[in-house]
């Protein structure tokens, strides 16, 4: 009898504690997926971006930058040492949203970068995290000009070369 009775127990005992287990995986699924402000956001379809840019040349030049897609066109900034400036847009339904700027400054030349192309700055599997908040700096380096920077702290920075020709 009393053999019985502790067999029932135990029972009862895995019985509960499966459900308890079951039920903190229910509550563990409603739990958001990310923090928000993570820097990996943004990867909705026709998520906003915000494009920023900060110029960074070494000689501390004013520097001049026209960006455009196939539909809007910015028109030329001008923009002091280290100011910033930026856009906003969608990434089209079709996802092929892609931003071409052309920088020019005194003694820096004229060079282009696409600012923002789907393929490296909005894809679950490329090179680089995804960015709603895209900030780049331009000019500080010879070698690797335009760097994608975290928008907090000084982690991880991605660093490219100019994308001048056609
Ligand atoms: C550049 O601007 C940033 C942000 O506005 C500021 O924190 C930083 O001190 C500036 N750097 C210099 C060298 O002026
Ligand atoms: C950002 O920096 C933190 C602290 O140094 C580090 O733990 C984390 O892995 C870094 N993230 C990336 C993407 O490098």
């Amino acid at each position: 009898m009393a053999f019985t009775n502790k067999s029932h127990f135990i029972m009862l005992f895995i019985i509960s504690s499966t459900l308890i287990l079951f039920v903190s995986a229910l509550d563990f699924s409603n739990a958001p997926a990310e923090a928000p402000g993570s820097d990996d956001d943004g990867l909705l379809p026709l998520a906003e971006k915000h494009v920023v840019i900060r110029n960074k040349v070494k000689n501390r030049e004013i520097l001049n930058v026209h960006c455009k897609s196939s539909e809007d066109d910015f028109g030329i900034i001008h923009l002091p040492w280290n100011g910033t400036w930026g856009f906003r847009f969608h990434v089209n339904i079709w996802k092929n949203t892609k931003f071409r700027c052309h920088f020019t400054w005194h003694k820096g030349g004229s060079h282009y970068f696409y600012i923002f192309k789907v393929s490296r700055d909005d894809s679950a599997f490329g090179q680089i995290p995804v960015c709603k908040e895209c900030i780049w700096e331009v000019g500080k380096d010879d070698e690797n000009p335009i760097c994608r920077i975290p928008r907090e702290k000084e982690n991880n920075s991605y660093c490219f070369k100019w994308e001048d020709g056609p």
